[in-house]
């Protein structure tokens, strides 16, 4: 699949994708930057490119999680960049979860105005989501990718091996990410997700994987700098910044999200936009998925102050990606603030009955 010229590959060898990758790019330097948790899988993509000639100019490891998305790690690897000699024929390989690919890919988006780099995702969330499209960046006084660039990689690169190592909660919040694809264009998909085993191998995720990233691949494709509907993929995540601004960026990206996209789902119901049992289908979904459908915090003055400091609001009203059916969902939906405090209030408690049964 290709992103707006990015290729998009899920591989069992993600090490010959990157050699293949580096050797179209004719790139003759390599930086190669990874997530401590995935030493053994950059090790070998590190000899891979080694033995086949190419020059790995340095490593770096990197102990990763939302506390790495600010500027002073940008500022530490743009000065590791600069000691280790990289130049604009040097290539990066981000190897790790979304918060290495995103900060990783920012640093290659600055460091001499823009140098190649290719995200190597090693999460569920990363494969299906957060390496692919381009949109890198840190966090800024605690809000969400305040600070960023679109800066699309040579190449995104889901390392199926990595699963192997991955935890069940991490899977979980993966799924997050998944569930929002099928809300959004692949109702198929919500089927797969609702029956699916979390702990299954890594072949069986594979096309949960893949049916989530074609559905990103797609809008990222019409529309790759979000002048448009690219804005649908943030279904979930008006709600879902907020609550992960709120708890001081300890809860989860994919937990947040999970808690959003049931918002989401009762906007739009209050609005006559969305049927009561597809929301419930949604919900069974996440549930299915172990996710929690609720966060006390979400009743938060700080949660309902975080809305208002999204990259989305405009004056007394927040903009909302609302869905309208399986696979169908509508953008740019201005929601009174009246009606979000009331839907943050019900999510700060777990569904009644009528809510999950519809
Ligand atoms: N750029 C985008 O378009 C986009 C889209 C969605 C999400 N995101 C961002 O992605 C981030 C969340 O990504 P994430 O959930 O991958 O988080 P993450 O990068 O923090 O990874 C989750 C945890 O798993 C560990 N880990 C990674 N790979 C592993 C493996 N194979 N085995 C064992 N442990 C492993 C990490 O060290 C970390 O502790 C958020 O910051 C979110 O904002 C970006
Ligand atoms: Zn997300």
């Amino acid at each position: 699949m290709t992103t707006g010229g990015a290729r998009y590959v899920i591989s069992s060898d993600a090490a010959a994708e990157v050699v293949r990758i580096v050797r179209r790019a004719k790139c003759s330097r390599i930086f190669v930057v990874f997530d401590k948790r995935v030493e053994a899988r950059a090790m070998e993509i590190s000899e891979r490119l080694s033995t086949a000639g190419d020059q790995v100019v340095g490593t770096h490891g990197v102990t990763a999680g939302e506390g790495i998305k600010r500027l002073s790690f940008i500022n530490r690897l743009l000065q590791i960049l600069a000691s280790a000699g990289a130049d604009k024929a040097t290539v990066i390989i981000a190897i790790g979860g979304g918060t290495l690919t995103d900060t990783v890919g920012f640093a290659a988006a600055t460091y001499m105005r823009g140098i190649p780099w290719v995200a190597v995702a090693t999460t569920v969330l990363g494969m299906a989501d957060a390496a692919i499209g381009g949109k890198t960046g840190v966090d800024l006084g605690g809000r969400k990718n305040l600070v960023g660039a679109f800066w699309p990689p040579l190449a995104s690169i889901a390392d199926l091996r990595a699963l192997a190592t991955l935890p069940p909660v991490q899977r979980r919040t993966g799924m997050a990410e998944i569930i929002k694809a099928a809300v959004i264009g692949d109702a198929r998909l919500l089927t797969m997700c609702a029956t699916f085993d979390v702990a299954s191998t890594s072949l069986a995720w594979r096309a949960l994987i893949a049916r989530s990233a074609a559905v990103k691949v797609r809008f990222v494709a019409r529309d790759p700098n979000e002048r448009g509907e690219r804005a649908k993929l943030n279904l979930g995540h008006t709600v879902g910044h907020a609550l992960e601004s709120a708890s001081g960026l300890r809860m989860s990206h994919g937990a947040a999200v999970a808690v959003g996209l049931r918002a989401a789902g009762l906007l739009s119901i209050e609005r006559g936009l969305w049927r009561p049992h597809e929301h419930a289908r949604m919900l069974r979904a996440l549930r299915h998925a172990a996710l929690a459908l609720h966060a006390p915090i979400a009743s938060s003055s700080a949660a309902f102050a975080a809305l208002g400091s999204d990259k989305k609001r405009v004056a007394g009203t927040s903009r909302f990606v609302l869905p309208t059916a399986i696979g169908a969902v509508l953008y740019g939906i201005e929601v009174p603030d009246v009606d979000v405090r009331r839907v943050m209030l019900r999510c700060s408690r777990p569904p009644r009955g009528d809510e999950l049964e519809a």
